[in-house]
């Protein structure tokens, strides 16, 4: 059983899934539940491909359902020659408050650096959003016995370019790749390991106010034992947010953990 300061926090990445279509059913259906059985204590975000962000903020306004609206990704540049990139001011003209930053996709498959990360980080606070930094090791650096120095790092210099106030609104999603969309998560033990670990690392940076949530195979089944873990804040959900029930158990989760009901 745990108590905790802060309000646990679940996003759904819903990645390159759902057209607008299907995420206006998506946010309907979840708006619906929560108007029925509201969760207490848990913030719930839905981070919809760029195309389906204007239908869903817009729902998400008229119908009140709550929920926040992010984007998966968003440009270091305010405005200017960068095909194919969307600035944080336009995002925030939409309506939409959160962003994930560095998921390991783009830093994997679209060559996004530790600089550019952190250049993203600044633009995404600078615009007042909500920042979810992505860090986490590869399969290669966790059986070496790198994992907590390489993120160590990915966190250092992520968050060195921002005053103290702005470090501690960042939220850190430690995701390791290799438990990412594989249906194995990995284990409690290694959770509360590197759960303890940010947590120190980020004391050390001075991000004492930011929320740690665990990413990678997160399902309904094992969201309650994860939630219990005393430094993890709740979850970034890939797969098992692209259902309403499956992701509102898993904030139901996160709710009954924080209520100590568990
Ligand atoms: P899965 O939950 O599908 O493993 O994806 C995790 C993830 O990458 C969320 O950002």
């Amino acid at each position: 059983m745990t108590t905790r300061a802060t309000r646990p926090l679940v996003m759904g990445n819903w990645k390159m899934n759902l057209d607008f279509v299907e995420a206006l059913h998506l946010v309907q259906e979840i708006g619906v539940v929560l108007h029925h059985q509201p969760l207490e204590h848990t913030d719930l975000v839905v981070a919809p491909p760029f195309v389906d962000l204007r239908t869903v903020c817009s729902i998400v306004e008229s119908e009140q359902i709550p929920v926040g609206v992010g984007a998966q990704h968003v440009s270091q540049f305010e405005s200017g020659a960068h095909t194919g990139e969307v600035s944080a001011s336009m995002l925030r003209r939409l309506g939409v408050t959160w962003v994930i930053v560095g998921h390991s996709e783009r830093r994997t498959h679209y060559a996004m650096s530790d600089e550019v990360v952190a250049a993203t980080l600044a633009a995404a606070l600078r615009a007042g959003m909500n920042a979810v930094l992505c860090v986490g090791e590869d399969e290669e650096r966790r059986r070496g016995g790198e994992h907590q120095s390489f993120v160590g790092a990915q966190l250092a210099s992520a968050l060195s370019g921002l005053s103290p106030a702005a470090r501690s609104v960042v939220t850190v999603a430690y995701e390791p790749l290799w438990a990412i969309g594989t249906g194995v998560s990995a284990s409690i033990e290694e959770i509360a390991e590197m759960g303890t670990f940010v947590r120190a690392t980020l004391d050390d940076l001075g991000a004492t106010g930011s929320r740690i949530l665990y990413g990678g195979s997160v399902n309904e089944d094992n969201a309650g034992d994860i939630a219990s873990v005393r430094s993890i804040d709740g979850f970034l959900v890939g797969g098992a947010s692209l259902r309403a029930a499956s992701f509102l158990a898993i904030g139901r989760a996160c709710d009954d953990c924080y209520a100590g009901k568990r």
